[in-house]
């Protein structure tokens, strides 16, 4: 089958290589699934568990991309609850090999049916940027309804999902970003903006719950707007200061089937939408992966038309 491979940890994506591998076996409990749209996120490459297994022994050439849809294929011993030709979309373990590859092998418990009118491209867009934001906004955030919440790069990849799913949820949402985020953000439904080069972070005042995807002195200061015993959530590795008598929790996203059809249910009646820039194919995707402008919004490998 064909590939995207990589083997050298300083490259970065530039070290990214379209190969010829042999197809995956699956494992017990695993499934076996033909890959119709990946999503990769360009920070696994800096992550041990790229190049490396669980006891540290080196798995490279190891193929990167976590995110899929596509259609199961085979069954490993002890399977259940999938069959073979099912739809499905999720979110594959990081110390294994991934999803930019015609097909991949991934535990069963790790994907969700996708109903309805499927769009792979669409569904391979959500597993990390709408766990991330259901596990920090509802999991470790406990946010409830009526409560304030602060979401820094709030119209980026997993800030425009914690955006929109806190205000579903009945939150008041207060977006960051850059001045050029502001509309985006407030489409998102934040009902208000800080515009972190420019404006003063402190007079945001004392919210609920801080969801930060920036870190450094961002993630610093944010414990200080924070309300005594309130909670300050970050994807950006750990906090370096906790909100008076609150807490601090930096945390990894987990694959969860439950939570992908809340997701995708979201996203198929119109309340959450995902934000896709680039769709390339497997012969383009290097290419996709070291563009020579910027670009926003998430990049999706479409491996079958
Ligand atoms: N721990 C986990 O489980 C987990 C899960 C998912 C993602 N992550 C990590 O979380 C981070 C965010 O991911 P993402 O997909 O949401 O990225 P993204 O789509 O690039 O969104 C980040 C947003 O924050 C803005 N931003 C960054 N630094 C800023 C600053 N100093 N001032 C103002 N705005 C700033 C970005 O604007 P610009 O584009 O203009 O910089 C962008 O709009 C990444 O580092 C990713 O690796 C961690």
């Amino acid at each position: 089958m064909k590939a995207i491979v990589v083997t050298d940890e300083t490259a970065g994506t530039a070290g990214m290589t379209l190969v010829e591998r042999p197809e995956p076996a699956p494992a017990l409990n695993d499934v076996v699934v033909q890959v119709h749209a990946s999503g990769f996120t360009p920070g696994e490459l800096t992550w041990p568990s790229t190049w490396a297994d669980r006891l540290g022994r080196d798995r490279t050439p190891s193929i990167p991309g976590h995110e899929l849809a596509g259609v199961v294929s085979a069954l490993g011993y002890g399977t259940t609850g999938l069959s073979v030709g099912q739809r499905v979309f999720g979110l594959t373990d990081w110390t294994r090999d991934g999803t930019l590859a015609e097909y991949v092998a991934v535990e069963a418990r790790n994907l969700a049916d996708t109903p309805g009118h499927v769009d792979f491209t669409v569904d391979a867009s959500l597993p990390i940027s709408g766990l991330t934001a259901w596990q920090g906004l509802f999991e470790h955030g406990r946010l409830q309804a009526g409560q304030s919440v602060l979401v820094h790069g709030a119209a980026g990849g997993v800030g425009s999902m914690v955006t929109q799913l806190a205000r579903e949820a009945g939150a008041h949402v207060i977006g960051t970003g850059r001045a050029a985020d502001r509309q985006a953000t407030l489409d998102f439904g934040a009902q208000e903006f800080v515009d972190l080069e420019n404006d003063a972070l402190e007079d945001v005042g004392a919210v609920d719950l801080v969801f930060d995807v920036i870190g450094g002195d961002i993630g610093k200061r944010s414990a200080d707007v924070t309300r005594t015993g309130g909670t300050l959530v970050t994807i950006a590795g750990p906090p370096e200061a906790r909100p008076v008598d609150g807490l601090a929790i930096d945390f990894v996203v987990v694959p969860d089937r439950g939570q992908l059809g809340e997701i995708v249910r979201r996203v198929r009646d119109g309340r959450l939408r995902t934000v896709i820039g680039t769709v390339a194919t497997l012969d383009d995707a290097v290419a996709a992966f070291n563009p020579t402008e910027r670009i926003t919004g998430k990049t999706i490998i479409r491996v079958r038309p």
